[in-house]
């Protein structure tokens, strides 16, 4: 068949050039590369031709930090950058990568990979930074009222060393930039930490407090925003009031905790009995209080009244014993504190040892007008049951 002159000429040819010449990709990371200190880092760079198969005759690859070139195939010159080396294998599958071992500061900034692949050309380019990004983390915000404390910050595994951490209450910064670095020996990042120090009360409870991290791997400055948790451990006191050869009343209060989320009970041999008693009242100085009470008309000295506080303060409640003996007897009124079944073993191993004071036949003024009276009480300090002895 036969065309006319315009369709005839050309225009395959044209075709088959312009493919060619679009056929040729290189494609390399979007820039900046990130790349960590003292690492074995491939710098990626590969390519492909869609109208012809990849091989070596007819290729040349030049990989250029600036204007210095670093590799070349096929050309064997020596690099300027020990250890810089391109893999051939690698160059038949498409694959042009670097290999920059134990990279340096000296290694920062922008690569070129430039390939010819007979008759085409064409090459990308990327800058290389060598930064790690910081993590952060905070210390707990659970706070104990009134005490002195300290939340840490800690900004770690980041690259180069400049950073900035700072604490912020309510938007304005309180500490910072001062804190403590130090550099990872092995992979070369850095650890930096920065502590706020308070005594917190009842007016820290609705600040917002900040730790603000400045890097410059960082676009924007990272920050851990929190509030505090603010806890005050109860005192409690098991008031036991016996008549003749009976146990009439018990009655258990626990003082001074925040917040206010509270199960104070009795158990009767380990069974927990039906509750007498007030929910959680405020104190003046903003703690909570709440008691609960009991009346046994108990004969059996022998049965074990345990009055038991549950309280986010402990990770198991605290049980504190009552104990008495018919009046009349010899009078013998002690106490201890129990940390939960599972915590038993911990004693026996002696991991550690809380000893609640003992105060004997101390009497309460509120129940002091009914026959003899003792109270036992667990005071401050108290520590919850899983502190970093355990576990
Ligand atoms: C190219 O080779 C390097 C080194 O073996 C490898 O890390 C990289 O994943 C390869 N790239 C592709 C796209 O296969
Ligand atoms: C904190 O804010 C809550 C809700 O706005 C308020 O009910 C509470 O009383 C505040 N606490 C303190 C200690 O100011
Ligand atoms: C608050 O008052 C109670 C009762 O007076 C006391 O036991 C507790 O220690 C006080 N707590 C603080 C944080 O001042």
């Amino acid at each position: 068949m036969r065309t006319g002159y315009c369709g005839a000429f050309p225009w395959p040819l044209l075709l088959l050039q312009q493919s060619t010449w679009a056929a040729l990709k290189v494609s390399v990371p979007p820039s900046p590369f990130r790349a960590l200190p003292f690492s074995d880092v491939w710098l990626p760079c590969t390519f492909s031709d869609s109208a012809r198969p990849i091989i070596l005759q007819g290729l040349s690859v030049t990989w250029k930090r600036g204007d210095q070139v670093l590799a070349k195939y096929p050309d064997k010159f020596k690099p300027t950058r020990p250890g810089a080396a391109m893999s051939t294998e690698l160059l038949q599958a498409g694959n042009a990568s670097l290999l920059l071992p134990q990279l340096q500061d000296t290694d920062a900034g922008v690569y070129s990979c430039a390939v010819i692949f007979t008759p085409e050309k064409t090459e990308g380019s990327f800058e290389l930074k060598l930064e790690a990004k910081p993590q952060i983390a905070l210390g707990s915000p659970k706070l104990q009222l009134a005490k002195r404390a300290e939340v840490t910050c800690t900004a770690s595994g980041f690259y180069p060393g400049d950073i900035s951490v700072e604490w912020l209450k309510d938007g304005a910064v309180v500490t910072g930039p001062q804190m403590s670095l130090q550099q990872d020996s092995q992979n070369g990042l850095y650890d930096a930490s920065a502590i706020l120090e308070l005594t917190p009360d009842f007016a820290d409870a609705n600040a917002s407090f900040s730790c603000r991290v400045r890097h410059k791997s960082l676009d924007s400055p990272l920050e851990e925003n929190f509030q505090l948790q603010l806890q005050a451990f109860p005192s409690l006191q098991v008031f036991t009031t016996v008549s003749g050869s009976t146990l009439e009343m018990l009655a258990c209060l626990a003082n001074g905790f925040y917040p206010q989320d509270v199960h104070v009970g009795w158990l009767r041999n380990r069974v927990m009995q039906p509750p007498i008693g007030s929910p959680p009242q405020r104190l003046p100085n903003g703690t909570f209080s709440s008691w609960s009470m009991i009346q046994p008309q108990e004969m059996d000295p022998k049965v074990s009244y345990v009055c038991q506080v549950q309280h986010e303060i402990w990770d198991s409640p605290l049980e504190l014993a009552a104990h008495w003996q018919p009046k009349g007897e010899t009078v013998a009124v002690w106490s201890w504190l129990v940390f939960g079944i599972g915590l038993a073993l911990c004693f026996t191993s002696g991991i550690f040892l809380y000893r609640a004071k003992k105060r004997r036949n101390m009497s309460h003024p509120e129940t002091q007008n009914k026959n003899r009276l003792s109270s036992e009480s667990a005071g401050l300090p108290l520590k919850p049951a899983t502190d970093n002895t355990l576990m």
